[in-house]
């Protein structure tokens, strides 16, 4: 006769930021215990998690626990593991020409945003917003002061070579378009620019490819609850394109080590990048490449959802408007541009110039072109 372990079982714990999570297996459970060294950290994130499970698919949160120097936030456990459970790895399958499982996610995802938007949509003011990715990252003593305050960072290899604050007198080349970019009036724009009332919903406000799961349900609510419209759109779509499948593996390879197809799928997804100067002029080109599921994600989100919602609250040139200050803090306020190496600074470099500049297209800057919008 065989007996039944009646203890719990503690798995190898995942870390992906400094949160650790201990997947643990009781006679009757599948849990997994969120670790979380900051305390009001969590309170965000179980209240977050509160009201947007309201709304949308998300895994129960059975207890909460405060230990010294711990906050633990035990959730039911999804079918995650190796490869598999995450939209990040729809985006890694290889593909062999058969779409219809990222596209019945992607429909699924897009419909459900529509169905909570169209109930909870407002035109909110500031202090009704979760603060954490924007408003308070741009704000005095935030992550762009961190990160910039005290470094005029080097955009050339040579220690005497040109850097940020020149960028203001010389601007730059970007695919052999000039562009101007004065980066301290971009940082006192962006320290403005989450001070105005702004359409606003309920969303979980990080939409990346492993804070959403497959079948589909929203992970780590730290950032959830009345967010901005359009910075949960910058945040799917500059996610989806740069972050996920390139930026964020390079920089931050420990994050993977349950999805290593990421890796596999890296050279598909990594820009060509090349740099030069010229009279102290910074001269980039690059072109951007991605499988062909993370395009095909970008243009159903971009089709599905972006597009009405945009006819809806951002009419005319409102949604470009609206989007660029997101984006632009996905640009330069997710890592430190100082901490990478120069090719990648000099490509998100003229990512923000592209973003800032007087004819921004978003389509143009996703490279949504009709070719990519599928028809079905
Ligand atoms: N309820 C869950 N079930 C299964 N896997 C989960 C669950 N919650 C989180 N994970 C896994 O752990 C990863 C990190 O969780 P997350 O809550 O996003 O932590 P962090 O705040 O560190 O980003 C997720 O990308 C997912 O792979
Ligand atoms: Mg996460």
């Amino acid at each position: 006769m065989r007996i039944p372990n009646l203890f719990p079982r503690i798995g190898t714990p995942l870390t992906f930021t400094r949160n650790r999570l201990y997947p643990i297996d009781t006679p009757r459970r599948r849990l997994i215990a969120k670790c979380m060294p900051d305390h009001g950290e969590a309170r965000a994130e179980a209240r977050g998690h509160r009201l947007l499970r309201a709304w949308y698919p998300a895994p129960e949160l059975h207890c909460r626990l405060r230990l010294p120097g711990h906050t633990v936030l035990v959730y039911e456990r999804l079918p995650a593991g190796t490869d598999h459970g995450l939209l990040l790895d729809l985006l890694n399958t290889p593909d062999d020409g058969d779409h219809s499982a990222l596209d019945a996610y992607m429909r699924h995802l897009t419909d459900t945003y529509l169905r909570v938007f169209t109930r909870t949509a407002k035109l909110s003011p500031p202090s009704a917003l979760v603060g954490k990715l924007y408003r308070d990252r741009a704000a005095p003593g935030g992550r762009l002061d961190h990160y910039y305050a005290h470094h005029d960072i080097p955009l050339t290899a040579a220690a005497d070579g040109a850097r940020l604050s020149d960028l203001a007198r010389t601007g730059l080349y970007v695919n052999g378009d000039h562009h101007r970019l004065d980066w301290a009036k971009t940082i006192s724009w962006l320290r403005g620019a989450f001070h105005t009332p702004v359409w606003s919903a309920i969303s979980q406000g990080d939409p990346t490819d492993v804070n959403l799961a497959v079948p589909l349900a929203w992970l780590d609510y730290g950032t959830a609850g009345r967010n901005a419209i359009a910075g949960e759109i910058a945040n799917f779509m500059f996610s989806t394109a740069v972050l996920g499948g390139w930026l964020v593996p390079t920089l931050n390879p420990q994050a993977f080590t349950q999805h290593p197809a990421t890796f596999d799928r890296l050279p598909e997804n990594t820009p060509r990048i090349s740099t030069r100067s010229s009279s102290g002029t910074p001269h980039i080109r690059f072109t951007d490449r991605l499988t062909r599921a993370r395009r095909r994600a970008l243009s159903r989100y971009w089709e599905l959802l972006a597009t009405p919602l945009a006819a809806r609250y951002f009419p005319g040139d409102a949604f470009a408007e609206a989007l660029r200050p997101y984006l632009a803090m996905r640009i330069i306020a997710v890592f430190d541009l100082a901490h990478m190496p120069l090719d990648m600074r000099l490509y998100l470099i003229a990512k923000l110039a592209l973003c800032t500049a007087p004819d921004f297209s978003p389509a143009r800057f996703f490279d949504l072109t009709e070719a990519t919008c599928p028809t079905s």
